[in-house]
């Protein structure tokens, strides 16, 4: 008898390590009109946060981090891996810090997103170990247009694309062994923040040589098989030198900073598309390559240029078949406008890094509900010393509940989301047969706030689940309701249910009528006040 239990014990064992072992590894789908990430086989979005630049280094530093993470609902940290940690001497890896970072994620049940901050970190090379810093005849720098060396790797060397690589691919080859039927790492930056300072492209011999080439023949296919919907700028430089199909980047393009930015956007793309391409053969997670975010009316050469920014985005396209998405970095107001150009058919939006500021809390909803992002993620997000007041927290709780209805509703015209401020205090979105006319909270006049002179960002998202139900989530919006055809009818609220999602079920709360609804006329999250109700609406004559 014991032995059969043992054996019948054996097989499920076995059985159970078969089936994590089959698991598919997290990846980047399309769905609709979205990107979809999938993490241990389920939709995911990411509630994260990104770790300050050191924070990482450190295991006794991090240890009361990943409670302030669990405190604000966190489901993922973006933590960056050090190649002069893990690389000190040329071929001999030491991981204790990605171990250690993996055995803290684990035990706090959140996800990983690693940052590779490899050849490039902000521009600067300030992360390559001292054997490659000091040896910079094999390592070569980039010059700026006097011919002085730059703290910044050439991306025109071979050995420095060689010996990114084969960290790059030392790291996937350890995270594969040591966490592939966890999945616990769910997605890998490649570099950071890849752009050129002071000068709009590299000066060093090489670059100057591929700069005086014919523009390489994929990227003029690129243009040419794009060419309706080329990023503005990129475009008119093409058309104002004769839309040519081959020449050098000076004749194709003209001359100037703008076509120097192209150019060595081309060849860091290049580079990190190959870092990328390697590391993905070794264990093909999802890649993505964040941007330092240009101001505008400053040239190329005085912000980090030649990154992927929506300006030469196509450039950046067109070189990286292995890299999943291009990803802005949030330091500067108009999160709607930059928002706007990463979201597309070939670039699911993902915010790695915003300021780590209040209005992030309303920001998210938007991110999600009207961008469909696959997330976000607010910068140095351990600097709380209160985590559990930390508004980004209250949106995740949230958001945690509502992630396996967003996913579903990802890519599809029933889900959407608003951003308000003082100076745009309403939007209107429509859903079949109704329009949602939302506002800022303070629109209505009753709270003191409301005379202030900046209004805090309030944000909401609205998921339409059948033809007159709803979920609707968020801060600061009150929101009412009209036909959208009058032929119709009048619309009037049903019923509304504050309440939330346990294990995928509604928990109904309080029913929200008389004050609460403005005796059937609104539906209201006040400023301060984060949470979702369940809506329903009918029509009457
Ligand atoms: C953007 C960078 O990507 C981060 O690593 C960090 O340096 C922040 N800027 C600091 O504001």
């Amino acid at each position: 008898m014991m032995k059969h239990l043992f054996i019948y014990y054996m097989l499920v064992v076995l059985a159970g390590a078969v089936t994590a072992g089959a698991q598919s590894l997290p990846s980047l789908q399309r769905q609709g009109s979205a990107g979809h990430l999938m993490v241990n086989g389920k939709p995911f979005l990411v509630l994260g946060g990104e770790l300050g630049n050191s924070s990482a280094s450190s295991a006794d530093y991090m240890r009361p981090i990943w409670k302030k993470l669990r405190a604000m609902h966190c489901n993922t940290v973006l933590a960056p891996v050090y190649w002069e940690l893990i690389e000190p001497v040329q071929g001999k890896f030491d991981f204790t810090t990605v171990d250690s970072l993996l055995a803290g994620a684990r035990r706090h049940s959140i996800k990983i997103v690693f940052l590779w901050f490899g050849s490039w970190k902000n521009s600067m090379s300030c992360y390559v170990p001292a054997w490659v810093k000091k040896d910079y005849k094999t390592y070569p720098r980039a010059y700026d247009e006097r011919g002085l060396a730059q703290e910044i790797l050439t991306p025109f060397s071979a050995d420095n694309l060689r010996a990114d690589v084969d960290a790059f691919r030392a790291l996937m080859k350890h995270i594969r062994e040591h966490d592939e039927k966890y999945q616990t790492v769910i997605m890998i930056q490649v570099e950071n923040e890849i752009g050129i300072l002071p000068s709009a492209r590299d000066y060093h011999p090489q670059a100057t040589k591929a700069f005086h080439q014919p523009v390489p023949t994929a990227l003029m296919q690129y243009l040419q098989q794009h060419k309706k919907s080329l990023a503005p700028a990129l475009a008119e430089a093409w058309r104002k030198n004769g839309s040519r199909t081959s020449g050098t980047w000076e004749e194709v393009f003209g001359k100037g900073l703008a076509t120097d930015e192209m150019f060595i956007a081309w060849h860091f793309a290049l580079f990190a598309n190959q870092v990328a391409l390697e590391g993905k053969k070794v264990y093909p997670l999802p890649m993505f390559v964040n941007a330092a975010l240009n101001r505008p009316n400053v040239k190329p050469g005085g912000y980090p240029s030649g990154g992927p920014l929506p300006h030469i985005i196509d450039i950046w396209k067109a070189a990286t078949p292995a890299i999943d998405l291009l990803s802005p970095d949030f330091y500067n107001p108009d999160f709607i406008h930059w928002n706007d150009l990463y979201t597309r058919p070939d670039n699911a939006l993902f915010i790695p890094e915003i300021r780590f500021e209040p209005s992030v809390s309303a920001k998210v909803f938007y991110a999600l509900g009207h961008y469909q992002a696959i997330g976000f993620s607010p910068f140095s997000i351990e600097s709380t010393d209160t985590p559990e007041n930390e508004p980004i927290g209250k949106s995740y709780q949230v958001l945690t509940q509502l992630m396996p209805l967003l996913c579903q509703h990802q890519g599809k015209p029933t889900l959407d989301g608003v951003l308000l401020d003082k100076r745009s205090d309403a939007d209107t979105l429509t859903f079949g047969n109704y329009t949602f006319i939302v506002k800022h909270d303070y629109t209505l006049g009753w709270s003191p706030g409301a005379k202030e002179e900046n209004w805090p960002q309030a944000g909401g998202l609205i998921i339409q689940t059948a033809p007159n139900e709803f979920i609707v989530a968020g801060t600061g919006i009150v929101v009412s309701f009209v036909s959208a055809q009058p032929s119709k009818g009048r619309t009037g609220i049903l019923s509304i249910e504050e309440g939330g999602y346990r294990e995928g079920h509604w928990n109904p709360g309080r029913t929200m009528n008389g004050d609460q609804s403005h005796q059937g006329r609104h539906l209201r999250f006040p400023v301060g006040e984060y949470g979702i109700q369940k809506l329903s609406l009918y029509q009457y004559k």
